[in-house]
């Protein structure tokens, strides 16, 4: 892959560019803000580290450098306030969204938009419709970042390294985020069969309420004690990336606007899929628990909900 053009230069999209250039996947990086000054800054600090990373040209450019990009990843947008809820930035990044997505498609723009700016589920949506790209081209970082807290949670818990910890969270990437503890293993052993074997007794003591809750909260967390999250969401993103870049097909629970589910038509949550060169390849068809079956519906008629209110 060439050249990934950032749109957005505030912490988690320099977070996501600093990450990147240790990687060698792409031949150029472009980094767009609002303020230019503030791109054209951040891009000559991260090209003065280059000489330590691999080989790459980063610099500052306009929308237009969408035109030959292989990716556009936005990151553009208010971010939350302590207390505040990722849906709650709708109506001000809206129309950010608005004004960006028709710009970068009269550019030429023929790539796959990667979108991270919150609420990432409803902006993957109307990125779709704004850009009347397809589907599978429409990529919202969805519960990649959840799933990896909630892989680190448990590998915590039950003392093994986090990447032998097969997790998913599904749905929304928000307040009503699925934690899919049927889907889970630990080293190719379910939940179910491993907790016996660990000794800890998980369930007895609350342990998975407690997980839920710190994964569902830790954005919360940390944008009280420290303002805001980017490194994590900068590594996350990188993954997709990644296995776009390297036609990877590696299994991520991005989002996509799914044709339907549970009877909504065009529903943007996030479900394990295949990712590679063409963005997401397939969607798996994954055997859920009656429970978590139920809290998923609860996340696609709440994403039904806000888009709808939003569309008339
Ligand atoms: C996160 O989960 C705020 O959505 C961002 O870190």
């Amino acid at each position: 892959m060439k050249k990934v053009l950032i749109v957005g230069a505030g912490a988690v999209g320099t977070s996501f560019a600093y990450s990147l250039i240790h990687k060698g996947l792409i031949e150029e990086i472009v980094l767009y803000d609002i303020d230019e000054k503030r791109a054209i800054g951040e891009a000559l600090d991260l090209a003065h580290g280059i000489y330590f990373t691999k080989p790459v040209e980063i610099r500052a450019g306009d929308l237009k450098e969408a035109k030959d990009s292989d990716m556009v990843v936005i990151t553009a947008g208010a971010k939350q306030k302590p207390g505040e809820t990722r849906l709650q930035l709708l109506d001000r990044n809206i129309n950010i969204y608005r004004s960006l997505i028709p710009e970068i498609v009269q550019s030429g723009f023929n790539g796959i938009f990667l979108i991270v700016t919150n609420p990432v589920d409803v902006l993957t949506y109307f990125t779709y419709k704004f850009s009347g790209f397809s589907r599978n081209k429409v990529i919202g970082s969805g519960t990649v970042l959840d799933s990896s807290r909630f892989a680190y949670l448990l590998s915590r818990h039950c003392d093994v390294d986090p990447r032998s910890v097969n997790a998913y969270v599904i749905g929304e990437h928000g307040d009503t985020a699925v934690l899919a503890w049927s889907l889970t293993h630990i080293g190719g052993i379910s939940l179910s069969e491993f907790c016996p074997v660990c000794g800890k007794r998980c369930f007895e003591d609350n342990v998975k309420e407690a997980i839920i809750k710190e994964v569902r909260n830790s954005a919360y967390k940390i944008i009280e004690y420290k303002g805001a999250t980017y490194y994590a969401i900068g590594l996350a993103l990188v993954n997709i990336v990644e296995a776009i870049a390297r036609d990877e097909n590696r299994i991520l629970p991005v989002s996509i606007v799914h044709p339907e589910i549970f009877g909504f038509k065009d529903i943007p949550l996030s479900l394990p899929s295949i990712v590679g060169r063409n963005g997401v390849k397939k969607v798996l068809q994954v055997k859920l628990s009656e429970e978590e079956e139920r809290e998923l519906y609860k996340s696609a008629k709440l994403i039904k909900e806000v888009i709808d209110s939003f569309s008339s």
